[in-house]
């Protein structure tokens, strides 16, 4: 199987495919969205709290994400692996960005970074890009700035678009390969996909973006409770987890597990 890498990613819009990012922080995960040719896995700093336990993205360290990085990308064949700049690793200077990306590639083996930010992180992106490292760019509703937007909510309704579709080209001029769009107007996003040349990927914007991004744990029913409208459910792990873990303790209080076949 050959590595998907950026220039396929670009390739795929010029012919008007479409393509598929997923999160995954471990192994099998890693395996299973690979063989099902989801083309980029996603280390999100969603990691934070989807696996790690904290209520928001916002407490995740580069620490704690590196190992999940290392995980997926030693896991996954063919998908290219994005690893996510955690809040406070990047924001501080140019310098920190860098040092933060280069351990995400050296240490983790990812092929690319994400982070989020407009136009006031294109120079880091060009910093970043100059120096070997793929830059998928997070625009629109980004989650790390949750307390500066106000919650959770959508970007670009009426005046504010120009301030998207300003966002957008800043990060494609400054090199990114691929821009996030998080809640924007389906309108907003399909004027976005048509202007850039690189792709966008949409989660919470619409039917017109290049691509699409979920949280596997949202897609697949993982998560319990209520969700955000942008996602769909499409299988429920959390109930087949939930019957075996039941099917396995009813077992061994009756005495039925392990049988003769599971006994030296
Ligand atoms: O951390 C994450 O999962 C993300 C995606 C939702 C885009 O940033
Ligand atoms: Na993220």
């Amino acid at each position: 199987v050959k590595r998907i890498r950026t220039h396929h990613l670009r390739s795929m819009k010029e012919r008007g495919e479409r393509w598929t990012m997923l999160t995954s922080y471990d192994m099998y995960t890693a395996q299973i969205f690979d063989e099902a040719g989801i083309e980029v896995l996603l280390v999100g700093d969603s990691a934070s709290n989807n696996v790690l336990g904290n209520e928001t993205s916002l407490p995740v360290t580069v620490d704690e994400l590196i190992p999940l990085t290392r995980a997926v990308a030693r896991s996954a064949r063919r998908a290219l692996v994005l690893a996510d700049l955690p809040f406070g690793s990047y924001q501080a200077s140019e310098e920190q960005a860098y040092l933060t990306a280069a351990r995400f590639m050296k240490e983790a083996g990812a092929h690319g970074v994400k982070l989020e930010g407009g136009a006031e992180m294109a120079a880091t992106i060009r910093k970043l890009t100059d120096g070997g490292i793929p830059v998928c760019a997070h625009i629109g509703f980004t989650p790390q700035s949750e307390h500066t937007l106000g919650g959770y909510r959508v970007q670009g309704r009426g005046d504010a678009a120009e301030r998207v579709l300003r966002d957008a080209h800043a990060v494609a001029e400054a090199g990114a390969f691929a821009v996030v769009m998080e809640m924007v107007p389906g309108d907003v996003a399909a004027q976005v996909t048509k202007e850039l040349a690189i792709p966008t990927v949409g989660i919470g914007a619409g039917a017109e973006t290049d691509a699409q991004v979920l949280v596997w744990q949202d897609a697949f029913g993982l998560r319990s409770g209520r969700m955000p409208r942008f996602v769909k459910q499409y299988v429920d792990v959390r109930s087949v987890l939930l019957e075996g873990a039941r099917a396995y303790a009813h077992d061994v209080r009756a005495g039925t597990f392990p049988g003769p076949e599971h006994t030296f």
